[in-house]
């Protein structure tokens, strides 16, 4: 039987999840986005070009469409609700309510259930809501701390002392938020993503993932929301043993199990951060929804039919047994304007090369008589696919030299050398 699935949002985490819902043969697209992603467009039976928080538009769409299910993409819309006004319309969503969606939209909901349930990998926090107190706080503190504005940033709020400021810094960083904020110990150690789909009960985990935040090669310069991202074939990553990888998962469940009894069961993807410690795994945040680029990396992979699996998790009757992954590595690199992310050059023209093999995500590019162009934001993402780290990371690179324009993308990502760094920074610590 056909199904009707409404994709909302417009980026390349979007476009993934749009390509894997399109080999389900089951499924009938419809999607919604404020700016017309090619990619989407060309999946999709109807688009609605409209900001993915305009509730009232994407209902109408949806219900005068037929949608069947809705699978959430960005984190904006759950915000705003659009979860809880879908299901009153009888349109059941993979994403969360408005309440449980405060894992990621509330960063000090989030502490405060960690601490509250004892749930283990919570760090040393405070949260304020003045900076008199803030500022005293930070003047006062041994050693270095994570500055978190409460509400969301796009990935781009944090900011580390000790790393990217110093304690005046910090303390200007506090005033200029107006003091809401979490201030939490700074973590030190190796980053992994931990997704799972969660269908309010069962919970069912996805290949780890390294992210790549910062612009540039070698981790320097400043925070992005992700330039790109790799997967192993075994599923995990080598700085990180099973013990671990089994700590975050029952972190992950600890989670979900909480949610549930709190009468605000978590439905959709749960996305895990973690830093991994010289004592395990830390959780620096949830988000309510897939990573971007982080569901290129999975999604490129999954082998179950993803239409199956948002029926199981809408009814609550999700298994392992339906979430199947491919025993491959991915490297996903994203291309940006130059000057990304503090002064990108928009309206840039870009030529493709050919014969490549990486598949192509399209994120925040203009289409205009068959020319692509720059925009503000990440423009475009390539991923390879392979047996091994090695040839899953020169499939993107070449793709990913292959465009000519005013863009650039971090050549480093998913080679050798900057593995070699993570494993052996791991091996210092523990
Ligand atoms: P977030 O917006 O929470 O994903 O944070 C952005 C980045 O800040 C993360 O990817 C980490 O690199 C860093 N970060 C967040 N919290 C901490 C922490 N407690 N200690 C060290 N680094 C952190
Ligand atoms: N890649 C980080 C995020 O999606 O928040």
């Amino acid at each position: 039987m056909t199904m009707k699935v409404l994709v909302i949002g417009g980026g390349g985490r979007e476009h993934a999840i749009a390509r894997a819902l399109s080999l389900s043969e089951e499924v009938i697209l419809l999607s919604v986005m404020a700016k017309r992603n090619p990619g989407i467009a060309s999946l999709s039976s109807d688009v609605l070009i409209e900001k993915e928080t305009s509730i009232p538009s994407v209902l109408k769409f949806a219900v005068s469409r037929g949608a069947d299910y809705a699978v959430i993409g960005p984190e904006a819309p759950l915000e705003a609700g659009i979860v809880d006004r879908l299901e009153e319309r009888g349109i059941p969503c993979v994403g969360p309510t408005l309440k449980a969606a405060l894992l990621e939209t509330d960063k000090a909901f989030c502490r405060e259930m960690m601490q509250r349930h004892g749930i283990p990998g919570c760090p040393h926090y405070r949260t304020f809501y003045s900076s008199g107190d803030a500022i005293g706080f930070i003047r006062d503190y041994e050693g270095d701390l994570a500055i978190k504005p409460i509400g969301l940033t796009g990935g781009k709020g944090v900011r580390i002392m000790g790393e990217h400021m110093d304690r005046e810094g910090a303390v200007a960083y506090v005033r200029s938020l107006g003091g809401n904020v979490v201030l939490e110990e700074r973590l030190v150690g190796e980053e992994f993503t931990l997704q799972a789909f969660v269908d309010g009960k069962h919970i069912v985990p996805m290949p780890l993932v390294q992210d790549h935040k910062r612009a540039f090669e070698g981790d320097q310069g400043p925070n992005t929301g992700g330039m790109g991202a790799y997967s192993m074939p075994d599923h995990s990553l080598p700085f990180v043993t099973d013990a671990d990888r089994g700590h975050a998962f029952d972190i992950m469940k600890e989670v979900v199990k909480v949610m549930e009894s709190a009468g605000t069961p978590y439905r959709g993807v749960l996305y895990g951060q973690f830093m991994n410690t010289a004592e395990g795994p830390m959780v620096i945040e949830f988000n309510a929804r897939f990573g971007d680029p982080e569901a290129m990396n999975v999604l490129s992979l999954l082998e179950s039919d993803f239409g199956s699996i948002v029926t199981k998790i809408v009814s609550g009757s999700l298994s392992g047994n339906d979430v199947r992954f491919a025993r491959k590595a991915t490297v996903c690199k994203y291309l940006v304007p130059d000057g990304y992310p503090e002064t990108p050059r928009t309206g840039e023209p870009l030529t493709f090369g050919t014969g490549t093999e990486a598949l192509l995500y399209y994120a925040n590019v203009e289409e205009k008589d068959g020319v692509f162009y720059t925009q503000t934001s990440r423009t475009l993402a390539f991923v390879g696919i392979g047996d091994s780290l090695n040839k899953a990371e020169e499939s993107a690179e070449k793709a990913a030299k292959s465009v000519r324009g005013r863009v650039r993308h971090r050549s480093d990502i998913g080679t050798r050398a900057l593995l070699e760094k993570r494993i052996s920074h791991m091996k210092e610590l523990r």
